[in-house]
């Protein structure tokens, strides 16, 4: 599968090192907050950098996950997101953090920040391991960048093309000719 790459975007090595200064920001924020916080995970992309970013906070950390995907209704004129599958603790007066894989239109964080907004919770922050470039609205809410990419398909490190490639350890961009015989398939 490795021969399926065209490039690397991130190597494993600055996905590592920029993971733990942004755990180390995520750390020193929440320092005094008591009870801990609680993370919505976006699933499936963001499960490795979750994995990764957790075990380099040493705090009170309970997970909850959100499963949104981007959802083109064929026979209407009104395509959207869309939240398949919730599991949200109270989140009152909580201090939580939305992780995400990538930011590339924000619709997916648009909805689901809305979702927990409505649990009243006391802060809402939201890390992402990528950005692409001008592609979201600039009213798009605030989000913790780990790296701002070229508007590009990538893969890896807990993206997917197709369901696969998520476990590989860097970020990528596939072959072009394997995209185009993947498509046809
Ligand atoms: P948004 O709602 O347009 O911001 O899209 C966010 C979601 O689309 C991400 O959480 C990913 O699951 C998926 N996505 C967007 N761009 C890529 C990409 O380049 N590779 C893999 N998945 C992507
Ligand atoms: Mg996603």
């Amino acid at each position: 599968m490795r021969n399926d790459i065209a490039r690397v975007v991130v190597p494993e090595r600055e996905i590592a090192t920029r993971v733990a200064s942004m755990a180390d920001e995520f750390t020193a924020a929440y320092a005094d907050s008591g009870e801990g916080i609680k993370i919505a995970t976006i699933l499936t992309g963001s499960l490795v950098f979750l994995a990764d970013l957790i075990r380099c906070m040493p705090m009170r950390i309970r997970i909850a996950l959100v499963a949104a995907s981007r959802y083109t209704r064929k026979t209407t004129e009104s395509p959207g997101d869309r939240l398949e599958y919730v599991i949200l603790p109270d989140l009152c007066n909580c201090d939580v953090l939305i992780v995400d894989d990538i930011l590339d239109t924000g619709g997916t964080l648009r909805i689901v920040r809305s979702l927990v907004r409505s649990g009243k919770p006391r802060s809402v922050g939201t890390p992402v391991v990528l950005r692409k470039h001008g592609v979201a609205p600039p009213d798009t809410p605030v989000v913790s960048v780990g790296f701002d990419i070229e508007d590009e398909f990538v893969i890896g490190y807990g993206l997917a093309y197709d369901g696969l490639y998520r476990n590989f350890p860097y970020i990528g961009v596939l072959k072009s000719e394997f995209h185009e015989r993947e498509r046809a398939s």
